[in-house]
């Protein structure tokens, strides 16, 4: 198979960047992400599906905690890819300077963005090397007007640097992906107690 034949198809299947919050014995973290997908068709029974990456501290704490908050970003709001998708949780506290508060379910809402969606994880299905969350959203608003941010406009507008630190960081993931993808726990996931 010719992998560039479906990358036309492939690229438009991502997501509005949104910085996925989550909140976990005592931490607030942050990452961003693209692949989300509405996943309900009762609109007063809204449900969305999130993959996250095991590598990335925030799939442990959403794993554990049962919750996370998709705040999508605005057009002018570029800055927080580096922010929040070049660094870890691990090794940073990436929302001390941001204005947040917490949302019902406990995940950190940002004051500042396209709008948000509050989300319980009602099931996860493991992927190998990533989790793909189903989640009800419990709450959410659209906070501005026109378009959200999206990955292929704002890969054009970031610092050299930052594209050299996200092809370095991608290449890595995508090694670790390959060797895990296939390694897949056929476990159902059960709710928390
Ligand atoms: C443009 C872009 C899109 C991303 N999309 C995803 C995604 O859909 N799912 C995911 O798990 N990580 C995604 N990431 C990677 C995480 O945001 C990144 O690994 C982050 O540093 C993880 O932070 P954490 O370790 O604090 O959770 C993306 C990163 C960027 C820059």
């Amino acid at each position: 198979m010719d992998y560039t034949e479906i990358a036309p198809i492939m690229a438009r299947l991502w997501s509005p960047l949104a910085a996925v919050t989550s909140h976990w014995q005592g931490q607030d973290n942050v990452q961003i992400a693209v692949a989300i997908a509405a996943a309900s068709i009762v609109p007063d029974r809204p449900r969305v599906v999130v993959q996250l990456y095991k590598t990335n501290h925030s799939h442990n704490m959403v794993l554990s905690g049962g919750a996370f908050a998709l705040n999508f970003l605005k057009p002018d709001q570029t800055n927080l890819i580096g922010d929040f998708g070049l660094v870890s949780g691990r090794d940073q506290e990436k929302l001390a300077e941001f204005d947040t508060r917490p949302g019902e379910s406990g995940s950190p809402i940002l004051s500042n963005c396209y709008g948000y969606l509050d989300c319980l994880v009602v099931n996860a299905m493991d992927g190998g090397d990533m989790t793909c969350f189903l989640a009800d959203v419990i709450g959410g608003k659209t906070l501005a007007e026109g378009e959200p941010l999206w990955w292929r406009d704002a890969r054009h507008e970031l610092p050299q640097e930052w594209l050299e630190r996200w092809e370095n960081k991608q290449s890595s993931e995508v090694a670790t992906s390959r060797a895990n993808m296939d390694q897949i726990s056929y476990t159902s996931w059960q709710p928390p107690k």
